[in-house]
């Protein structure tokens, strides 16, 4: 299974290839999880990242480039991958579909995720993430069962940086401007398949494995 999945911010991406990747025994590359542990390390990707991502930017295209082609590359991507918030660029889609034709591999769909603009910034503002396993909850949609504190192991919950209302907005802004082609892109190419990102968590993903599995 190689799949990607594209959307806006806070469509349920990182939700749902959480879930599927474990399911479908695959890696789960989120290219805004690698950088934020970068970040967090002090590593210099995540010095040259933490920029961008704080005002809600994209990180530059050779950059992503050489992280995915790195991450896919490694004998734990072999039996497949969910590509989560990558490619966000054309750029970025060309030098994928190089790098999978370098890998003899063939990419199965792009999920496309449909959620509307108030639903996004409903879900942005609200969501909190585990500090230690990286789960994420919503303060009103699926809080967890103490205040502030994971489900899963325990660890604390906290607000991502860029989840502010002024950075959504501006995230929302360059994913219409930048990602949003990527759309058209992957249709042209009858690799896209659309599924609501809207309604129950459960839902979306029988949504998701029902649409995949019919383009395969
Ligand atoms: P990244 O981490 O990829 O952020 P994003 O694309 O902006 O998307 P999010 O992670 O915010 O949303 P999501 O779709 O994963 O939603 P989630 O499941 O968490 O990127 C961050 C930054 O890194 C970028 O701005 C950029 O700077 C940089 N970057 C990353 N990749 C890059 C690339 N390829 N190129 C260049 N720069 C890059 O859900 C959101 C909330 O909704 C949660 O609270 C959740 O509980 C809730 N929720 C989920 N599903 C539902 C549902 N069905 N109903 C109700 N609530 C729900
Ligand atoms: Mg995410």
């Amino acid at each position: 299974m190689r799949v990607g999945f594209l959307g806006p911010p806070g469509a349920g991406k990182g939700t749902q290839a959480r879930e599927l990747a474990r399911e479908w025994n695959v890696l789960h590359l989120a290219t805004g999880d690698v950088l934020r542990e970068a970040v967090a390390a002090g590593t210099a990707l995540g010095l040259t990242a933490k920029g961008y991502m704080d005002r809600g930017a994209l990180v530059p295209d050779d950059v992503i480039i050489g992280l995915v082609g790195e991450r896919l590359g490694a004998r734990d991507a072999a039996t497949g991958f969910i590509v989560d918030g990558f490619p966000r660029t054309i750029a970025q889609a060309e030098a994928f579909a190089r790098l999978l034709k370098d890998l003899g591999q063939m990419l199965d769909a792009v999920v496309y995720f449909d959620v509307s603009e108030g639903e996004l910034l409903r879900r942005l503002t609200g969501r909190r993430v585990c500090k230690g396993c990286g789960r994420t909850y919503h303060l009103t949609s699926s809080p967890p069962k103490r205040a502030g504190v994971c489900d899963v192991c325990g660890g604390e919950l906290y607000q991502r940086e860029d989840d502010r209302e002024a950075t959504v907005r501006n995230r929302l802004e360059v994913y219409g401007r930048q990602t949003a082609p990527l759309l058209d892109y992957y249709r042209q190419r009858n690799q896209l398949v659309t599924v609501s990102g809207e309604g129950p968590v459960d839902a979306i993903r029988g949504a998701i494995r029902a649409a995949v599995g019919a383009h395969r």
